[in-house]
């Protein structure tokens, strides 16, 4: 084959920060029809925090504030999750945030529309998202809020009362690792509730701790 037959590669090098591209991925997600949630919902909630952040929690889909607000954990359960982060000296700017699901799941049940969890049918067509999510932010360290995150991103059938609080290596990340998520936690009373929060402070603490000594380990990387 000549020379000038040999098509020329284009390389389509991706540009700009970490923080353009999630917009531009963001921008082009808010229209998406991939999967019924659509219909459904008032917003995609897409994710927000600091692309640039070594850290990624992964909860399981937006609620009712967040579809009404199109930001992640603004609820209950978000409030309690900036609660457990700031014990932990830490604020939104310091992790990047989103959901297996960008859409609110919910059902129509006692007169009004009560969330429900992802269906895998829903989370197969949402993982283009989050996939592009963690191929642009690259964390180090992804903390899987309750199982359906675990299960995307550890391993299928992840089992929290076993799992939960252990490091497991992903396709993802090298450092990953499910904690409850906090409206599990709301759901408890008494000693459960503290016993279970305190264990959602101690597990972002690891993770804070795993950040600190993945960033001292060389990068991998042959350029
Ligand atoms: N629960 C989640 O899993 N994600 C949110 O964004 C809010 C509540
Ligand atoms: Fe698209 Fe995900 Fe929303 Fe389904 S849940 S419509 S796949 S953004």
């Amino acid at each position: 084959m000549a020379d000038d037959e040999i098509q020329p590669q284009i390389v389509t090098e991706a540009t700009g920060s970490k923080t353009e591209r999630i917009e531009e991925v963001a921008k082009i997600a808010s229209v998406c029809t991939a999967c019924d949630l659509s219909k459904t919902r008032t917003r995609v909630v897409f994710g927000e925090g600091n692309p640039e952040a070594p850290l990624m929690l992964i909860g399981e889909g937006p609620g009712q504030n967040e579809d009404a607000t199109g930001r992640p954990f603004v609820g209950r359960s978000g409030v309690l999750l900036d609660e457990c982060l700031r014990e932990n000296g830490i604020t939104r700017k310091h992790v990047y945030l989103c959901n297996v699901v960008r859409c609110r799941a919910c059902v129509f049940e006692g007169g009004r529309l009560k969330n429900r969890p992802p269906t895998p049918t829903e989370s197969e067509a949402c993982s283009q998202w989050l996939n592009q999510t963690i191929e642009i932010v690259k964390p180090k360290v992804i903390l899987c809020l309750g199982a359906p995150s675990a299960s995307a991103i550890i391993h299928k059938g992840f089992k929290m009362t076993k799992e939960r609080g252990q490091w497991f290596e992903s396709k993802f990340a090298k450092y990953a690792m499910a904690a409850w998520h906090p409206a599990y936690i709301l759901r408890l009373e008494g000693e459960a509730y503290e016993a279970a929060r305190r264990a959602l402070v101690e597990d972002i603490a690891a993770a804070r701790q795993k950040v600190i000594e993945a960033k001292k380990e060389p990068e991998m990387t042959l350029f």
